[in-house]
């Protein structure tokens, strides 16, 4: 049903498309010892109790991305299958720390995902890349990984903020916004997932964040919650990441149902599909199940993606009627 429509994903991890199985073929081609003996002893580890149990294993298998060839295959594997799903269009996350941390350079890393854009685009998908700080590691990383990409500057969407979130308020960052701002860059972070409402608020005055990734807290905060209203401001949503997570107690609990009710500008989104156990059309599906959605509902997701996206005005306004249209026939 919602697969015929046009989808968008606002919210994913290249590093989180990555699926055991090609951890290993990639570990194997580039000679990478991994500490797990199978990928069912892999998965078997994909249990986590919070988004730092999780990071740490999600860290763990970068080591087996090395050259620009296994970047350009993860992002072509990432956009067949979420073209296979319905999506048109998607603005993917990567963390080049992650990787100039272990010797890759950046611009391999760059590269390799152009690549896998490009080889995608016969899909009848488009993307673009968000370089995202690590913002549990020095500004001066981020500010240095900022530098390093900056020539580049054209090739990318925008910047984002991910990982550890709680200790790690958006203010840390506002001078590396500013600058990448600068550049021409467009400014997401992540905010509200495990930290509080007021790394939202922080998010949008210190980052000049024009989206927040999951944002989910901000509902805790009824003045926040009038402001995203009024201001519309996108927000990213990931049920599975959260469930997986344990920031939410099941999908039939999910908060998506209140920011709905709330009139928030919401979107669904995998986050790390292969370690939370689907894309987004499964996350799309669950949501609409367990929450008993409406196809109204359903359409103000489909639709609210759209309109959250950093395509120009006239893509969005063709996917918008497409989206309609399709609902129409569904
Ligand atoms: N939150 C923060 N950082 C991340 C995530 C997430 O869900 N996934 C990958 N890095
Ligand atoms: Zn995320």
């Amino acid at each position: 049903m919602t697969g015929r429509r046009p989808l968008v994903e606002l919210h994913v991890h290249i590093e989180g498309t990555l699926e055991p199985e090609m951890t290993f073929e990639l570990a194997a081609r580039n000679g990478v010892e991994l500490p797990w003996a199978s990928v069912d002893e892999l998965r078997r580890l994909m249990e986590f109790d919070d988004l730092p149990s999780f990071l740490s294993l999600y860290y763990e298998c970068c080591a087996a991305l090395l050259t620009a060839g296994d970047f350009s295959d993860l992002m072509h594997a990432y956009l067949r299958r979420a073209a296979a799903a319905g999506v048109v269009h998607a603005e993917i996350f990567f963390d080049p720390q992650t990787h100039t941390s272990r010797g890759v350079p950046i611009d391999t890393v760059i590269d390799g995902l152009l690549d896998g854009i490009e080889r995608a685009s016969s899909l009848g998908i488009t993307a673009g890349l968000i370089l995202c700080f690590l913002r549990d590691r020095p500004v001066e990383e981020a500010l240095a990984t900022l530098r390093s990409a900056a020539p580049r500057a054209q090739q990318l969407l925008g910047v984002g903020l991910d990982s550890a979130e709680v200790g790690y308020p958006p203010a840390l960052f506002a001078e590396v916004f500013a600058e990448a701002r600068g550049l021409g860059l467009r400014a997401v972070a992540h905010a509200g997932e495990e930290g509080p409402p007021a790394y939202v608020v922080e998010a949008l005055d210190l980052l000049g964040a024009e989206r927040i990734d999951h944002g989910y807290r901000a509902l805790e905060d009824p003045a926040l919650v009038a402001r995203l209203r009024e201001d519309r401001v996108p927000l990213t949503v990931c049920p599975f990441s959260n469930v997986r997570l344990k920031g939410v107690e099941s999908l039939a609990a999910h908060p998506l149902k209140r920011m709905l009710d709330e009139d928030l500008l919401v979107s669904v989104n995998s986050d790390d599909p292969a370690y939370f156990g689907g894309y987004i059309d499964d996350n799309l599906e669950a949501v609409t199940h367990e929450l008993s959605l409406g196809e109204d509902e359903v359409e103000r997701l489909v639709l609210g993606a759209i309109e959250s996206s950093f395509l120009p005005g006239e893509r969005k306004a063709e996917l918008r009627d497409r989206a309609i249209a399709a609902g129409r026939r569904a």
